[in-house]
């Protein structure tokens, strides 16, 4: 089968590159290489360096099907920026979102593939792990780019047939177990690779926002899933598509605090961790938990990297590895 991946220079991209070529697929990418990597990008897979702003572009690419699916990573996706620059978050990523929609249904593409977030449930504290039927309710405009996106689709399937698998993704994290790929963003905003930089020595102390959260010890909860079983899920998504289009939340069930992942961080590593406590940021829920048996039971999925230290140990091999992540 033949995919074409925007966004395959970027961290989840990339790894969803390589299922897809381990697969036996052929995949092409696309991307502007604003945050990703042009050495992500394994050597052989054809690459078009277009920004999905560019609508004629972005349509060029698209016109060179016949393609079996699409699947679009490309996003800004800094929760904080777009705090400060809301109205550039929504117009970029709505925007791209639309060109990329109308090029497919221009093209008489079948199948779309969206990452969306688990940011759609930011907002007031609800009860975990969160279903997809809980109510969205984006906290950030970053959040309400991606509920804008999956209306989007909502419609190019309902008056066009597209059909599409919303991916509400928790928080991404490890990296390839071959040590083909990595998590290489820049600024890095991730807990994992901060804590491990804190661990080698690479950053001053890490500042942990909020100690004072109504959990276990204080600190923030999250649901970690590992990039490959991240990349796994695409693919079984790619196959329920062919008549409806579905919207799975993707996490690997457990909560891990901020607290833990540095523990785990340590265990792994063998070094200690210097870190400091720092005010709670604004928006940030205190637990954030996925409920995937909707995916599990639709799909078979199975998270393989279902401990937090088997994710941490293939994000520390990468960091130990790529000391410069993909180099300058
Ligand atoms: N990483 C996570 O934990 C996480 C969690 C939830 C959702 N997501 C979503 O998953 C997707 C991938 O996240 P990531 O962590 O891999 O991000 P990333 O920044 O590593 O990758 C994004 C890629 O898109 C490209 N890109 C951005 N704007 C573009 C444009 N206008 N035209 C063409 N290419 C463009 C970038 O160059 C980059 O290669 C994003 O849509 C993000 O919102 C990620």
């Amino acid at each position: 089968m033949r995919y074409l991946v925007t966004g395959g220079a970027g961290f989840v991209g990339s790894h969803t590159v390589l299922a897809l070529l381990d697969a036996g697929h052929e995949v092409v990418v696309l991307d502007n290489l604003s945050t990703g990597h042009r050495q992500a990008i394994p050597e052989g897979v054809a690459f078009h360096e277009v920004d999905l702003l560019d609508a004629a572009a972005t349509s060029a690419v698209v016109a060179q099907g016949p393609w079996d699916g699409v699947l679009h990573f490309a996003a800004l996706s800094l929760v904080g920026d777009s705090m400060r620059d809301p109205f550039h978050y929504l117009r970029q990523n709505y925007l791209t979102a639309l060109n990329l929609v109308q090029s497919c249904v221009e093209h008489h593409v079948k199948k779309i593939v969206f990452s969306s977030t688990a940011a759609l449930f930011g907002g007031p504290e609800r009860s975990t792990p969160i279903p997809e039927t809980a109510p969205t309710q984006p906290g950030s405009p970053y959040g309400e780019s991606k509920l804008m996106i999956e209306r989007v689709l909502y419609w190019a399937d309902a008056v066009y047939g597209l059909r599409s698998a919303c991916l509400r993704y928790f928080n991404a994290a490890g990296a390839d177990p071959l040590g083909r790929a990595g998590e290489d963003h820049r600024p890095e905003t991730h807990l994992i690779p901060l804590t491990i930089d804190a661990a080698l020595g690479r950053r001053p102390a890490l500042k942990l926002f909020g100690t004072d959260y109504p959990t276990r010890d204080g600190s923030c909860i999250r649901d970690y899933i590992h990039v490959t079983d991240l990349a796994d899920a695409h693919i079984r998504a790619l196959g329920q598509i062919d008549s409806r289009s579905v919207t799975y939340n993707i996490g690997n069930g457990q909560g891990y605090s901020n607290l833990e992942v540095i523990e785990s961080v340590e265990r792994v590593s063998g070094r200690k961790v210097p870190w400091e406590a720092a005010p709670r940021r604004e928006g940030d829920p205190s637990l954030l938990v996925a409920d995937s048996t909707t995916l599990r039971n639709e799909t078979g999925w199975e998270p393989k990297f279902e401990t937090l230290d088997r994710i941490v140990e293939t994000a520390l091999r990468w960091r130990e590895t790529h000391p410069d992540g993909y180099g300058s």
